[in-house]
């Protein structure tokens, strides 16, 4: 029966690695163990759990079957040593970070990070001592200035949410080695189907799995991957046991690696729809510009087409009207959803300046790079032409229209 991933490709490691349906009863599928504590033979056996002398699990806030098993099935799919899972994406990257960090050391992050992991680092890190720079991660010459030997951790996600900005994780990863900091990749718009951060030199991954990981809207949660072994039981023994507990529930978990079965298929519809709405935005007379990496104009197709295997399901564009047009385009549409989130078999429509980047304050908008007309578009599994219709219809009438939003259509 399968027990490792190397021999194997990536769908079938992410549909059967670490479980034998023979060691539980044939279930075919991995049981849910439902429960928050473990009974103990002996009180030997606890105190040798507790003392990390044995592996046996003791507490679901620190280990579970369930999680053990995504964490495996996760950790292999990105080519790490180890994966930790939890609550929510933010659970994932407060843990790591609380873990990595002290007080008076560095944090190097991109212009355009994710809203909350942006105000994490301003309000929270800061907070207790961390210093937080700000680089454009996509030029290297200011990156590698911008290192000091105090720089701890270098951070980014790219494509970056919500303006698709891109890094070279090979370069930025080569250099904070260089100067011995670890480099921590948001990898929640790829996943391992389409880039490996870990493969490319980076230390840690952090997964937002409430996205394309489970796909389908239904479950809250992250995942932090390490290279190193001994980083990931930090990760978890101090950032999750202790300064978060941000523990992900079993059920959910179970969640997750039924999504992960059909992760690759998702993934290759996603790619395919939002390639083929991206060709047809351009040139249309409401939009200034439209950020999409698959497309041969885009500043970082080169990149991506050498550091992803394929181009994703995000994109933004930029309006001529602004944030008025913004808000018009929106409220027309009539089939893609107005809502945050992303990864889902619905394509989702927002806008990041009054949504998920609204912890930025305007003049942080404007200095990290997130214009006020920017609208973003989850790409989702529908037909391309029924999304590429709606909102073809919504961007006509973004042109003209006053805003009355649209109910969305139900289709029959
Ligand atoms: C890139 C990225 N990272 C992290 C997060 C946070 O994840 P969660 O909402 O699961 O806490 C999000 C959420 O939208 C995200 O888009």
């Amino acid at each position: 029966m399968l027990r490792s991933s190397s021999r194997f490709g990536f769908s079938t490691t992410a549909i059967h690695h670490g479980y034998d349906p023979i060691e539980h009863h044939g279930a075919l599928v991995p049981p849910i163990y439902l429960t928050s504590t473990f009974a103990f033979p002996s009180v030997e056996y606890g105190a040798a759990c507790f003392a990390g002398e044995e592996s046996g699990h003791f507490y679901t806030r620190i280990s579970n079957p369930t999680l053990q098993l995504l964490e495996q099935r996760v950790a292999a799919l990105e080519a790490g040593a180890a994966a930790i899972a939890f609550g929510s994406g933010m659970g994932a990257i407060t843990s790591a970070l609380w873990t990595l960090l002290k007080p008076g050391q560095e944090v190097l992050a991109d212009t355009t990070l994710y809203g909350c992991t942006f105000a994490f680092m301003r309000d929270g890190l800061a907070r207790f001592g961390v210093k937080i720079r700000h680089v454009d991660m996509s030029n290297l010459a200011a990156v590698a200035s911008a290192l000091t030997d105090n720089t701890r951790v270098v951070y980014f996600e790219s494509p970056a949410n919500p303006n698709m900005r891109m890094t070279d994780i090979e370069a930025v990863a080569a250099l904070a080695r260089a100067r011995g900091a670890l480099t921590v990749v948001d990898n929640t718009y790829c996943t391992p189907y389409l880039q490996r951060p870990l493969d490319l030199g980076a230390d840690v991954v952090l997964h937002s799995a409430t996205k394309y990981f489970s796909g389908h809207g239904d479950v809250t949660a992250g995942l932090a991957v390490c290279a190193d072994p001994e980083l990931a039981r930090q990760i978890r023994l101090y950032g999750l046991k202790d300064m978060t507990g941000a523990v992900l529930s079993p059920q959910d978990a179970f969640l997750i690696l039924r999504g992960l079965k059909t992760l690759a298929l998702r993934m290759d519809r996603h790619c395919a729809n939002a390639m083929a709405l991206a060709q047809s935005l351009q040139g249309h007379p409401a939009i200034e510009q439209v950020f999409f990496p698959g497309l041969s104009t885009d500043p970082y197709h080169a990149l991506a087409r050498r550091q992803m295997s394929q181009f994703g399901g995000m994109l933004a564009f930029k309006l001529k009207g602004g944030a008025p047009a913004g808000k018009r385009f929106m409220n027309a549409l009539q089939l893609v959803t107005r809502a945050v989130s992303l990864g889902d078999a619905e394509s989702l429509a927002q806008h990041p300046a009054s949504m998920t980047h609204s912890a930025y304050t305007p003049q942080e908008r404007a200095a990290h790079g997130i214009s006020e007309g920017l609208v973003r578009l989850s790409v989702g599994l529908e037909e391309a032409h029924d999304v590429i219709g709606d909102v073809h219809q919504a961007l006509d009438r973004s042109l003209t229209s006053a805003c009355t939003p649209a109910p969305l259509a139900v289709v029959d």
